[in-house]
């Protein structure tokens, strides 16, 4: 027994046979060739190279590569023997301008990918939009312009149309409430906007558009497509055991993993504990609540960690912050994100109560540690353990009977983890960005085993 193998006891027959395994990518974080063969600007383009917003000045100009050596990686996935691959289109790679003319370059590179994947046995998961707005579209407003919704709609239709008859698993966005809060109102990611007047306009605006997606797809998508979309969620639990924390922790599970799914399912959204999301009204039209609306054959949940929260009234808006991780002493990842395996398992238990979700598959679920190459070889012990500890909450999940079709790891290969930069590394694979070299980590062959 190797010491990649903690233990010998989880394996996939586990599981129902049914059950999706799988890895996540997403566009900016792997391809790199920002300005190849056609490629328009987009947000995240003109952010990374802006001095001052990523660690060490760095940004996915080059990144993986992957534009250039997909055939190399999709052929390590094979050889992992993951049959499921979830990526991203970059808009402006398809619609340099966001909208109007579009890069056939750029639909013939997508068109190759697929086509690859598919030739390996290899499922492609298609995610429309992981965060890279194209710049034109910025420039008008980006995600504050209601006019997106437009924009992102022909972009959702040519994907559809151009990609449709191969791809059988479409996912609309990723994670929006990072891409909102962390870019309309932190400022820390693309496009670095900040405030509640750029954050709650996105927020509307971004939920018309998933709904509005999710018609598209299906009006244009052959009958058995299967198209969802995905949301980041992490369990909170209150700090203290008093009346304030557990409602500080009400709050932000409301802004952390109730904002969208919510309206979504045609519940509204979830200005009750949150009453600063009433301002929202302002930005809504007579009939949105019905546009904001649409039934998803499948939800992807992104889950991470648990956090822990205490009431603040210093705060503003929210009255709640987040003890952090180290704080409290516990194990934590490269992130300092807490290592709380529960914490998916509680995920999925949350979601499978809302009795409107068909399904759920996790999206993604990964670690990233300061991982060496000692003699050629990563032996990334804390992620087998990570990956160990989880995969048995899900196998938990599955036997108590809750709602989980599938797991995705994140990520393939270590990559540009954006405001963070290259230093966290994700991947199942390493990868040397001066010389583009990957190796695959103890923790790749530990999912192999586990899938054989
Ligand atoms: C998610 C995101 C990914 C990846 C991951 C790890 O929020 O969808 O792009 O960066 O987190 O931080």
């Amino acid at each position: 027994m190797t010491n990649r193998t903690l233990t010998q006891s989880l394996h996939k027959n586990q599981f129902p046979a049914h059950f999706k395994w799988g890895v996540s990518v997403a566009a900016y974080q792997i391809e790199g060739a920002h300005n190849s063969d056609g490629k328009g600007q987009s947000i995240w383009d003109v952010f990374a190279n802006q001095k001052g917003n990523i660690h060490l000045n760095q940004h996915g100009n080059i990144a993986c590569d992957f534009y250039n050596q997909y055939q190399q990686d999709i052929q390590l996935l094979k050889q992992l023997n993951i049959p499921n691959f979830r990526f991203s289109i970059a808009w402006s790679r398809i619609l340099p301008n966001g909208i109007g003319d579009v890069n056939e370059a750029g639909i013939a590179y997508y068109n190759q990918l697929i086509d690859y994947c598919i030739a390996q046995k290899i499922e492609p998961w298609l995610t429309l939009y992981h965060w890279d707005l194209p710049y034109a579209l910025e420039k008008k407003g980006g995600w504050t312009n209601r006019e997106v919704i437009s924009w992102f709609s022909q972009f959702v239709s040519l994907c559809a149309t151009r990609f449709g008859n191969r791809v059988k698993h479409w996912m609309v966005m990723n994670e929006p409430v990072v891409f909102t809060g962390a870019g309309y109102f932190l400022g820390i990611h693309a496009p670095g906007r900040r405030g509640m007047d750029n954050f709650l306009p996105a927020i509307h605006h971004t939920t018309l558009a998933i709904a509005e997606g999710g018609r598209i797809l299906k009006k244009i998508l052959p009958p058995d497509a299967q198209v969802g979309t995905t949301f980041s969620c992490s369990y909170i639990q209150p700090y203290r055991n008093l009346p304030r924390d557990q409602k500080a922790a009400n709050r932000v599970d409301a802004l952390l993993n109730r904002l969208f799914i919510e309206p979504l399912l045609g519940l509204g959204y979830p200005d009750k504990e949150l009453p600063i999301l009433k301002n929202i009204k302002k930005y809504m039209q007579p009939g949105d609540e019905h546009k904001m609306v649409f039934d998803f054959d499948f939800i992807g949940i992104q889950n991470y960690t648990r956090e822990v929260v205490k009431n603040a009234w210093f705060t503003p808006y929210i009255n709640a912050s987040l003890i952090a991780a180290p704080k409290r002493k516990v194990a934590t990842t490269a992130m300092r994100w807490e290592i709380y395996p529960e914490a998916i398992y509680k995920m999925i238990e949350k979601f499978s109560a809302y009795t409107n979700i068909k399904k759920l598959y996790i999206t993604e679920n990964g670690a990233a540690f300061a991982d060496e190459i000692k003699n050629g070889e990563i032996n990334d012990i804390e992620r087998i353990k990570y990956f160990e500890t989880h995969i048995a909450q899900v196998l938990k999940a599955t036997q108590d009977g809750l709602k989980i079709d599938g797991y995705f790891v994140w990520t393939l290969t270590d990559n540009f983890e954006w405001a963070e930069g290259y230093h966290p590394r994700f991947g199942l694979i390493h990868v040397d960005f001066d010389t583009q070299k990957r190796t695959i980590k103890n923790s790749g062959k530990w999912f192999t085993d586990f899938l054989s």
